[in-house]
């Protein structure tokens, strides 16, 4: 971790952040930008920015500070907590493993893939004094399905006020009680609904989902957060199952009151299999024709765009099929893309 801070404060790269300097040689912000950004206004001027502004003209501005010159009379204390709690999670979604879903694990079993274990421990293991952390983000597993969940909603609750929370949930289970209540006092709560795809597409894809639930939740999100003035947002994976219909979810969810730039557009790099770049020429030709009038943000348009337009990082489009094809079987669904599924079952594309 030493040596990894250090590389960062001298500015050279780290690996195992390749995607964010992926992203950014394609001018895309990447998170780590946004990251620097968003965390030099709070601890610098203590002023909670939107999580993600992205705009066509943000990754012009963002430059990369001198963290030592900025902090060089700050006592060094934890101020963020990115905690995982679990792995426990009720979907399987096809651009996930077992590391971070429990429910995983049998299919990789009968894919010849020694699963991760379930880890479940409680939050007072870690040995951190979570009570004495402002900010604190839940990944999962699914945080709504998890123990540790309530034993940080615990804590927090005794002292709320300075509190910022951020979760990312798949949008199919509720908080309890209790959290909601509890979320109504603490300074600025961030959620992140991760949704890949509108309808049936979404089902198929986080397997386990159901898509009437999720708009429901959604729905519900959406009303208390206008309430409380909860910052609501939307995490999309893109993949090769949803990038010819994004602008179908995407003005679904701004018609629904998710705003332009409250949704996050991820590119999915791992696992290859599921990467655009991986396609057929043909389909990613047709792709970029499509995306050139397709009614989605600029900076969306521009990094698919670049990302189809670069070479392909497996040996084959067979791999793609396989891996599509293996998971249809394993799990008894039908892909409901019906252009994929055409470029997947035709023995022509390789
Ligand atoms: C792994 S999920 C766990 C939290 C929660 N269960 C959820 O669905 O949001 C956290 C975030 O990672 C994103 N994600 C999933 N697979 C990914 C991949 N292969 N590459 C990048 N992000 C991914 C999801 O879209 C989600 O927003």
């Amino acid at each position: 971790m030493n040596d990894i801070r250090q590389r960062m404060l001298e500015g050279k790269q780290v690996e195992g952040c390749e995607k964010c300097y992926h992203e950014e040689s394609l001018k895309y912000t990447s998170q780590r930008q946004l990251l620097n950004q968003w965390f030099s206004e709070w601890l610098i001027n203590d002023n909670l920015l939107p999580w993600k502004e992205d705009s066509d003209s943000l990754f012009e501005e963002i430059n990369d500070l001198n963290w030592v010159e900025i902090f060089k009379n700050t006592p060094i204390k934890l101020q963020w907590l990115a905690l995982h709690g679990s792995n426990i999670c009720n979907l399987a979604c096809r651009g996930c493993y077992s590391l971070l879903s429990t429910k995983w694990r049998k299919d990789e079993i009968k894919l010849g893939i020694n699963p991760h274990p379930t880890n479940d421990p409680d939050i007072d293991w870690y040995g951190i004094d979570i009570a004495s952390i402002d900010f604190i983000t839940m990944f999962g597993g699914e945080p709504f399905y998890m123990k540790q969940s309530e034993q940080l909603i615990d804590k927090v609750e005794a002292d709320p006020n300075n509190k910022i929370l951020q979760y990312f949930t798949n949008g199919t289970v509720l908080p309890s009680k209790q959290t909601l209540d509890v979320w109504k006092d603490i300074r600025k709560l961030i959620l992140y609904i991760s949704v890949d795809a509108f309808g049936e597409d979404n089902d198929y894809f986080r397997y386990g989902s159901d898509w009437n639930t999720v708009e429901q939740n959604l729905q519900f999100y959406i009303s208390e957060g206008a309430k409380y003035n909860w910052e609501i947002k939307v995490s999309t994976l893109i993949n090769i199952y949803n990038v010819d219909k994004l602008d179908v979810l995407h003005n679904w969810l701004v018609n629904k009151g998710i705003q332009d730039t409250a949704i996050m557009y991820n590119l999915c790099i791992y696992p290859q299999e599921l990467d655009i770049r991986n396609l057929p020429q043909e389909y990613k030709e047709e792709l970029i024709e499509q995306y050139s009038t397709i009614n989605l943000p600029n900076n969306v348009k521009s990094v698919v765009q670049k990302h189809l337009e670069m070479e392909p990082n497996l040996s084959s489009f067979i791999v793609v099929k396989a891996f599509s094809e293996k998971l249809d079987e394993l799990r008894d669904q039908h892909n409901p893309n019906i252009k994929l599924e055409r470029y997947i079952k035709n023995d022509s594309f390789k």
